[in-house]
């Protein structure tokens, strides 16, 4: 069978762990060449040889517009251009409103939504018409999950910007998809829990929340985004494709 991205260039944001190492992995696998970034460098460069020759880490805050000018320079000067952005880095700590405190509420919208929208921005000169954007937001876009209210928001708002871009961005036939996970088991869930026993304990209560019966691993969120990222979901613009066992539909 012939390979869904032959050839092309993708660029993960946050591709060091998680999501985003599945993800960069599984594009490797259907023929391309990607870039993976992140803010710890060690983590980046130990995925990088994980993955394979075909990947190389570039050490970028998504939320600092000088690391992603310094990125783009590199990617134009290695790749010439991204066929494939998968938005991916990001993350959210645990607070109720009582207790966000500023730093954090600015450090969340820093990495997930300013990060996101100009990753995106600054990218659209080395993406070729017919390129397409993956921006992966959260089921908590449509949902309330108490003490993680700044979380909550800054995924709506990312799914809010694949509305936008596929209207602005159709003219130059680039496609903007959002995946939206479920529980998944990685680096950034166990980062949710102080002790092995409460990771424990999170896990086994959020699997009862998911009609599946478990919690998600990786590479299923991988699948899906190479689907939304390839000729398989040519006619798929603007939506939110929840891959999270039933979890928000069911
Ligand atoms: N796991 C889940 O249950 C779940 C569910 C729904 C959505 N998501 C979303 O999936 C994405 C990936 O999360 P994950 O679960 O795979 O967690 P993860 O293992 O913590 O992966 C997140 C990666 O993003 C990088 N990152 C975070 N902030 C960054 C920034 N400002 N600039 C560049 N890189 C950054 C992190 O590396 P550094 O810290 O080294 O930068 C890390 O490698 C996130 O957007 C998350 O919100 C996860």
């Amino acid at each position: 069978m012939s390979k869904k991205l032959e050839g092309k260039i993708a660029l993960v944001t946050g591709g060091g762990t998680g999501i985003g190492l599945a993800t960069a992995k599984r594009f490797v696998a259907e023929g391309a060449k990607v870039v993976i970034t992140g803010r710890r460098k060690e983590v980046l460069e130990a995925a990088a040889r994980e993955i394979g020759p075909a990947a190389t880490a570039i050490q970028a805050d998504s939320g600092s517009l000088a690391d992603l000018d310094q990125l783009y320079a590199e990617i134009k000067q290695l790749h010439g251009k991204i066929d494939v952005l998968f938005a991916n880095a990001g993350g959210g700590k645990f607070a109720t409103i009582e207790n966000v405190t500023e730093e954090q509420f600015d450090q969340t919208f820093d990495s997930n939504v300013k990060g996101v929208f100009f990753t995106v921005q600054k990218a659209l000169p080395l993406i070729p018409d017919g390129g397409t954007i993956v921006l992966n937001a959260s089921v908590v876009s449509v949902k309330g999950i108490p003490a993680f209210g700044v979380y909550n928001a800054t995924k709506a708002a990312v799914r809010s910007f694949a509305r936008t871009w596929t209207n602005e961005l159709k003219d130059r036939k680039i496609r903007v998809n959002v995946v939206s996970p479920g529980p998944i088991d990685t680096p950034g869930m166990d980062g949710l829990g102080a002790n092995e026993e409460e990771r424990k304990q999170f896990k086994a209560g959020l699997a009862q929340q998911v009609p599946l019966g478990r919690i998600g691993e990786s590479d299923e969120i991988a699948k899906t985004v190479v689907f939304l990222a390839s000729d398989d979901s040519s006619f798929v613009a603007g939506i939110e494709l929840f891959v999270d066992g039933g979890m928000v539909q069911v």
